[in-house]
């Protein structure tokens, strides 16, 4: 069963092609199928595995010791809030905290607590779906994640308002 699209198999090969041994490049081919479909899913893992010559089974004890790929696309959109130190004394906690207590009954949104995003001069910082959405208050972020909610935005995973 297929799961990159075309575009994104002939990126894969070109990773795999990149590294001296195949196995090298599972981390950046989870990294595409989840920049694809906003989580990794099952179709995903075996097409990684037939890629780096490895057994699915492998390819999903790797991809289930990193918590920043993500195995369950229930939720539309996944909200990770950074709370390490620079996003820690920027106010990270208690943007987590709103957020959390905001979303806690919605259906479509899973807000998660992360370590640092790389994005350390713009904290606090917070991603929806992996996309990056630097200096937030509580107010700026609820907009943003009401306009992906909306359709002004369109999330990462998703075709037409829908999980594709
Ligand atoms: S500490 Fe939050 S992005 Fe680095």
């Amino acid at each position: 069963m297929s799961s990159f699209t075309p575009e994104n198999r002939d990126r894969a090969r070109e990773i795999v092609a990149r590294y001296p041994f195949a196995r090298s490049a599972v981390l950046p081919l989870l990294h595409l199928a989840q920049e694809q479909d906003g989580w990794v899913s099952p179709e995903a893992i075996e097409e990684v595995a037939a890629l780096v010559d490895q057994e699915p089974a492998q390819v999903l004890g790797t991809c289930s010791f990193y918590t920043m790929y993500k195995r369950d696309g229930r939720k539309e959109l996944v909200v990770s809030v950074c709370t390490n130190v620079s996003c820690l004394v920027n106010g990270g906690p208690e943007l987590y905290e709103l957020l959390s207590e905001r979303y806690s009954e919605a259906g479509d949104v899973m807000v998660e607590e992360v370590e640092c995003l790389a994005a350390c001069d713009t904290a606090p910082v917070f991603q929806v779906n992996y996309e990056f959405h630097g200096n937030a208050t509580g107010e700026s972020a609820t907009t943003t994640i009401e306009e992906y909610r909306s359709g002004a935005r369109v999330p990462r995973g998703v075709s037409g308002g829908k999980r594709a």
